[in-house]
């Protein structure tokens, strides 16, 4: 018989969704929008502090609703972290625009501030100012905000903060996903909370909140019959999928200190091991959420010299999921006519780097399992 499977994240209940979902049905707000959407808000908007927020039905949505909101149009450039998964940069052809990759630094494994400074002088230099930027907290861990920042308020460009995988997340005490212009959440089946399919728009205030509910929502103009001036999408969360939402709001702070228990469990377990680094914050400044916990390897010093696919091999033997980090957007097919701006960081993060098993429900055993498969291994 085998083992039950492991997996890298799965959804987590609290135990509370199942009461906001039920008033929902008591009250008959199956229809989207209701209660529960309004209430999720709220939740999100004092949890990130002094914000305005949208739920939607995916990240995506949210991603794709912040450049259009930035003015972004047919033929313009967006500048965005190559190091991510393609939901980052997907939307910026949605609005017929190019993306230009950038690569990462090697503390954060997030946008490199050098690389994008000197996109945005390319860029400038050949008569087309970037519209955009979109930086990615990838696996929880914070980017180097204050320089990005800087960069996008020097060049007056717009900065979006794909948070998709970073809620609960701070960089100097400040929320990811609360230092751009637009910030977005994610709350699909793996995140750190999950609505079964979800995510959420950050603005900096209430009319660009409602105008983005109006875009969400079909954009129909105050009138008695469906009249439309502008296109619109079908991007609004649904009351039932809210409901799940404010029931895992009540288990956030639990679910971000019990992965960030897993990331302490694997730097105990990798400590002595030569050639392997898990990812950890480079100063105090990061508070990280580690949603996944992410290791390096160097198969030069490792012993025996074993790579990352031998590690990955091994504990699918024993039905443990692990995946390679993600594969940069510049080495990716569907984007191989796209420009990239750095050197080798995000390539050799994708050739050396695994993600282990990081949710919130993963229980002793489990991580008996994890440490007794890998301690062979090694
Ligand atoms: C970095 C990143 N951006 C965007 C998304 C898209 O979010 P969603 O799946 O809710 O559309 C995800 C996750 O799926 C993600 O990990």
């Amino acid at each position: 018989m085998s083992l039950e499977k492991i997996w890298l994240s799965s959804p987590h209940m609290g135990g509370k969704e199942l009461d906001f979902i039920h008033s929902a049905f008591d009250e008959n707000w199956i229809a989207p929008l209701g209660p529960n959407v309004i209430g999720f808000e709220k939740d999100l908007e004092e949890y990130l502090g002094d914000k305005s927020v949208a739920v939607l039905s995916s990240g995506t949505a949210a991603l794709h609703l912040s450049l259009i909101l930035a003015g972004v149009e047919r033929d313009d450039f967006v500048l965005c972290q190559s190091m991510t998964f393609s939901a980052s940069a997907n939307p910026i052809t949605y609005c017929g625009a190019n993306p230009i990759f950038i690569d990462s630094e090697p503390e954060t494994w997030n946008i490199c501030p050098l690389a994008l400074k000197q996109a945005i002088d390319f860029a400038i230099a050949n008569h087309k100012k970037p519209k955009a930027v979109i930086v990615v907290h990838l696996y929880g861990m914070p980017a180097k905000m204050q320089e990005i920042k800087t960069i996008c308020d020097t060049y007056n460009i717009t900065l979006i903060e794909d948070a998709a995988e970073a809620l609960g997340s701070s960089y100097a005490n400040q929320a990811c996903g609360t230092f751009g212009d637009f910030g977005i959440l994610s709350f699909n089946g793996n995140k750190i909370i999950t609505t079964s399919g979800g995510g959420a728009l950050v603005c900096k205030d209430r009319a660009t909140k409602e105008r983005s509910i109006f875009l969400a929502t079909q954009a129909r103009d105050v009138a008695p019959h469906y009249q439309h001036s502008e296109i619109g999408y079908n991007y609004r969360l649904s009351n039932i999928s809210a409901g799940i939402g404010r029931g895992q709001m009540l288990v956030l702070e639990e679910h971000i200190a019990a992965r960030r228990k897993m990331n302490e469990f694997y730097r105990e377990l990798f400590k002595n091991c030569s050639g392997v680094e898990v990812l950890k914050e480079p100063t105090e400044d990061y508070y990280s959420n580690h949603w996944l916990s992410a290791i390096v390897i160097d198969s030069t010093k490792t012993k025996g010299n074993w790579d990352k696919e031998e590690l990955r091999l091994a504990l699918e033997k024993e039905n443990i999921e692990s995946r390679p980090l993600w594969k940069p957007m510049h080495l990716q097919p569907v984007f191989k006519d796209a420009p990239f701006v750095g050197k080798t960081v995000a390539s050799d993060l994708f050739a050396t780097g695994l993600c282990l098993p990081s949710g919130s429900n993963l229980t002793d055993a489990d991580k008996l399992r994890i440490a007794a498969v890998i301690k062979k291994f090694l």
